[in-house]
């Protein structure tokens, strides 16, 4: 095997790690969703006190996918099959048929938090590992004067490295987005990745603004961008492999509002079209380059190796890692 082979052998499976799977006010008590994530498939319910729970989907019965038809019942779900019903950690807990549940009937349960509006599930590596790290709450999410995220889900074909390495190329800016960077910088330290830059954006429209931002990766799918901008706003963009050349990407703005007094609807749109636009130029590229193991860089790039160390680290295990 050559070192670029080995290179490649890295980014075999799925990351480790939060994931967004859905937006918490899409999700009511009792509803019941098939999903797909990490090439498998899952069933994602809301219990009636509120829980958002997601287990693997194949009934240990006789394989019914509980994501299709399956029902909520206070805090469990009953398979469509023959309503043997799981509580929410996955344990069969009844079987109307029967005199006695088998005592080994159950689903594989997933960790789930919600966090700053949105569904996380933790794709874990091993079966029955904890999560390592926390989503941390935005204090301004859901308080006055801000939007919420309004996001919208896109599909891309590519590999979730492709999108990951957006974080450390400084070199794309200019061609793809229409932006300069003056100073760029990035840091990985943990699960987290770090993107500073101050730059000028020149609008397709015309004219120049200058920009400062910096984008944060907690974990290797759910980055947040806070931009120092005519309004404080932070722009999130999280990735959910579906499958290893598939993910869904999650695109929305809160955007602090109370000083705009007019037309804020048109402007809210405005603003979230424009961040929609930036990241649609990054995906012609995605879904049409190939990835380079050894890439030849040049002197003005940015630290590709850095990041590519840092989001490997989420390909390796736990124990391995440390976090
Ligand atoms: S397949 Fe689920 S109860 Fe039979
Ligand atoms: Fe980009």
């Amino acid at each position: 095997m050559t070192a670029a082979e080995k290179e490649e052998e890295l980014f075999r499976g799925y990351p480790r790690g939060w994931f967004v799977i859905g937006v918490s006010k899409e999700l009511g008590p009792g509803d019941v969703r098939p999903i797909r994530y990490f090439g498998r498939e899952m069933v994602l319910y809301r219990s009636e006190s509120g829980k958002a729970v997601v287990h693997d989907a194949f009934c240990p019965h006789l394989g019914a996918h509980l994501g299709h038809g399956g029902k909520v019942v206070g805090e469990s779900i009953v398979c469509p099959f023959h309503a043997w019903r799981f509580d929410e950690t996955g344990k069969c807990v009844e079987v109307p048929y029967a005199k006695r549940v088998p005592p080994r009937a159950c689903v594989e349960n997933n960790p789930v938090v919600e966090q700053n509006g949105l569904i996380f599930v933790w794709n874990a590596h091993a079966e029955g590992e904890e999560p390592t790290w926390q989503i941390p709450e935005i204090p301004e999410y859901g308080t006055e004067g801000w939007t919420d995220w309004g996001s919208e889900l896109i599909e891309i074909q590519t590999h979730p490295k492709e999108i990951v390495e957006n974080l450390a190329d400084k070199g794309h800016f200019g061609p793809v987005h229409g932006t300069w960077a003056n100073e760029f910088g990035n840091e990985f330290k943990g699960h987290i990745g770090i993107q500073r830059v101050k730059g000028v954006a020149y609008p397709r429209g015309g004219g120049e603004d200058p920009f400062e931002l910096q984008s944060t990766y907690y974990g290797p799918g759910y980055m947040l961008t806070e931009m120092q901008s005519v309004l404080p706003n932070i722009m999130l963009l999280c990735h959910t492999p579906v499958d290893e050349n598939k993910v869904h990407v999650r695109i929305g703005a809160m955007i602090d509002i109370s000083n705009v007094k007019e037309g804020k609807d048109s402007f809210i749109e405005g603003y979230r079209q424009n961040i929609i636009v930036g990241f649609k130029e990054d995906i012609a590229i995605w879904e049409n380059k190939k990835y380079r193991a050894r890439p030849i860089l040049c002197d003005g790039d940015g630290d590709i190796g850095g990041l590519r160390r840092w989001y490997q680290k989420f390909y390796m295990s736990q124990a391995e890692v440390g976090y």
